[in-house]
């Protein structure tokens, strides 16, 4: 036997081999006989659904118990096609049905406590289980940070200042920072997993620990000098001048808590203004107690 005879062979058995999953590839062929009992109906509806992550979720992708278990037994709405005869899981109680489920993944920061969930932001707020393109991440109502600034335009506006992180498809999200679904961090920060502030996951050199460390509690945290979301000052700093940032602790007035630069220091000089073209190592060092590298 040549080889000329058994490639068309192999070729034969990938098509059969791709025949056996061809629903998946396949909606509208599919829709005939996936979901029975809901698509006669909603055939739109349960074509798209194939796929859909929820349509994973049954031993057979295209059984209707998929449907119902969302939408309660549609026993009695199959049979008349009355809208009240079914439910719709939104609002609260529709988070409910959808906790059943998710209890284990995002449940520990939903289940209750969160800022979206107590201020009644529910799930269909950011989520659209039917989305008209299932791939898209997480099924989100909106891509990227959107659904964020259209509720938030005071976070949003903050972006748009001049140094500020960048928000883009590809590239950071409010979600970057943020648990959307609540979570242990104040302001639902998000936090690395050994409890650290989100930022030092990306900019993990200002982690340490320093042998001589100043950020990271003993001069704050990062907010004690950075704007988060953007700022008109560079490197996002909450002031325009670093001295000034540096003498709201560095003043040995009591009631401050940084020591008083030396004397040698001339403070009406531009040359001490800027601290940080000495004190180079500002958020911490392994060499120099004075930060100088
Ligand atoms: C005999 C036809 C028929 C079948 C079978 C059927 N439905 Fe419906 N369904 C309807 C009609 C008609 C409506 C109302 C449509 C409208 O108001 O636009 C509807 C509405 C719905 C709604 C929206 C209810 C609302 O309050 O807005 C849901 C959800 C729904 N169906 C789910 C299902 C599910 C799940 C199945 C399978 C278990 C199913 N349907 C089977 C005819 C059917
Ligand atoms: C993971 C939960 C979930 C599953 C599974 C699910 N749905 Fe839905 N469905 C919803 C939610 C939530 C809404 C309300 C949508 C909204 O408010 O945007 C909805 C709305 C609907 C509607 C009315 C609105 C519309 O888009 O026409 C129909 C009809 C419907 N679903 C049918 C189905 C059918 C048929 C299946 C199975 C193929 C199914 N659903 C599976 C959660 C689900
Ligand atoms: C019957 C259990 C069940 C119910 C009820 C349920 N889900 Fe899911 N959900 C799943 C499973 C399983 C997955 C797939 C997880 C995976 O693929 O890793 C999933 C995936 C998701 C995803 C992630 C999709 C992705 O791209 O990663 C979102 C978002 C989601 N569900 C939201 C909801 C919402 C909103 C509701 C309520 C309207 C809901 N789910 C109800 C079981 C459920
Ligand atoms: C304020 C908007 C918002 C609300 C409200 C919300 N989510 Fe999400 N959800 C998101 C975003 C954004 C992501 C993507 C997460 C990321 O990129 O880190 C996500 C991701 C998910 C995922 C994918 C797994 C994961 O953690 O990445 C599931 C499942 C999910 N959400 C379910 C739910 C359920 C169930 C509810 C309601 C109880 C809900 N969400 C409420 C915005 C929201
Ligand atoms: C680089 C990380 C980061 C990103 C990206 C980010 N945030 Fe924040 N956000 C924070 C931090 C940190 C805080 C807490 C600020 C504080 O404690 O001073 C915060 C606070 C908030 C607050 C509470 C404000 C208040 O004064 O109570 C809201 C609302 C908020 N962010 C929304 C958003 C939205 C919407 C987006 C996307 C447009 C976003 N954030 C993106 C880090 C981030
Ligand atoms: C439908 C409107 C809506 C959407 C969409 C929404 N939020 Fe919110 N968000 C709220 C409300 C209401 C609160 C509670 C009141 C407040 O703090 O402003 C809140 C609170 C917050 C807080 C403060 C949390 C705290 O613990 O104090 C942050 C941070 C936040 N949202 C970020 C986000 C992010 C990130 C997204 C997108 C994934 C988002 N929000 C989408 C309405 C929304
Ligand atoms: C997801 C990764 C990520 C997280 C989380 C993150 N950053 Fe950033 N940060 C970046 C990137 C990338 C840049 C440079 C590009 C840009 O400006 O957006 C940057 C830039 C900066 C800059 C300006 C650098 C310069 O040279 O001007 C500061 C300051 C900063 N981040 C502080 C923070 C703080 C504070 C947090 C926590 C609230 C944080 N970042 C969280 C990725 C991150
Ligand atoms: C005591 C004030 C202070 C604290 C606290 C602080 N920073 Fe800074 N940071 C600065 C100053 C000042 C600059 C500008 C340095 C310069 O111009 O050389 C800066 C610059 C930066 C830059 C850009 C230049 C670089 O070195 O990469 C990033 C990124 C940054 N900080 C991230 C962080 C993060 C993340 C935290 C929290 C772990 C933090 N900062 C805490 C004062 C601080
Ligand atoms: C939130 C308060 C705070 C801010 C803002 C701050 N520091 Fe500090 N700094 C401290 C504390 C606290 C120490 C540790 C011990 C001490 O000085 O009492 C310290 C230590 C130092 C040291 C080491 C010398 C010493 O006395 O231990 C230098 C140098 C220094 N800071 C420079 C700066 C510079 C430069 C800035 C501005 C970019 C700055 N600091 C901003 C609180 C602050
Ligand atoms: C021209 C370089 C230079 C500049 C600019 C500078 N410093 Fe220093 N700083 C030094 C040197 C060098 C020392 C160590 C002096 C010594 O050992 O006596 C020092 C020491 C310090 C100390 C330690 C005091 C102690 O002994 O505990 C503090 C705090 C300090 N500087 C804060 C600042 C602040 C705040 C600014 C900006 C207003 C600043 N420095 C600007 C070079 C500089």
């Amino acid at each position: 036997m040549s080889t000329s005879f058994r490639l068309p062979n192999v070729l034969g058995l990938a098509v059969l081999l791709c025949a056996g999953t061809a629903w998946a590839a396949d909606p509208p062929d599919a829709a005939a006989t996936a979901f029975s009992g809901c698509s006669e109906c909603h055939d739109t509806v349960a074509a798209a659904f194939a796929s859909n992550p929820h349509a994973r979720t049954a031993a057979n992708p295209g059984d209707r118990a998929i449907c119902e278990s969302c939408h309660g037994d549609g026993t009695a709405h199959a049979a008349e096609g009355d809208a009240t005869l079914i439910k719709v899981p939104k609002g609260s109680a529709g988070a409910g049905t959808c906790m059943s489920c998710h209890q284990g993944g995002i449940g520990a920061s939903v289940s209750g406590r969160g800022a979206h969930s107590t201020a009644g932001v529910t799930c269909g707020e950011c989520h659209v289980v039917h989305a008209t393109d299932p791939t898209e991440p997480a099924l989100l109502r909106t891509r990227g940070s959107e659904a964020c600034m259209s509720c938030h335009p005071d976070a949003a506006h903050q972006f748009g200042r001049p140094y500020a992180h960048k928000l883009g498809d590809n590239a950071m999200t409010c979600a970057s920072c943020h648990d959307p679904h609540g979570g242990r961090g104040e302001k639902s920060v998000k936090q690395t997993r050994a409890g650290e502030l989100v930022c030092v996951g990306c900019h993990t050199d200002k982690r340490g620990p320093f042998v001589y460390p100043h950020v990271n509690d003993v001069a704050g945290d990062c907010m004690t000098c950075h704007q988060p979301h953007g700022s008109v000052n560079e490197k996002r700093l909450t002031r325009s001048r670093v001295d000034q940032l540096c003498l709201e602790c560095h003043t040995g007035t009591p009631g401050t808590f940084g020591s008083q630069p030396p004397s040698l220091h001339d403070m009406r000089s531009p040359r001490y203004q800027n601290c940080t073209t000495c004190h180079t190592a500002v958020h911490g060092s392994n060499s120099s107690p004075l930060l100088l590298k």
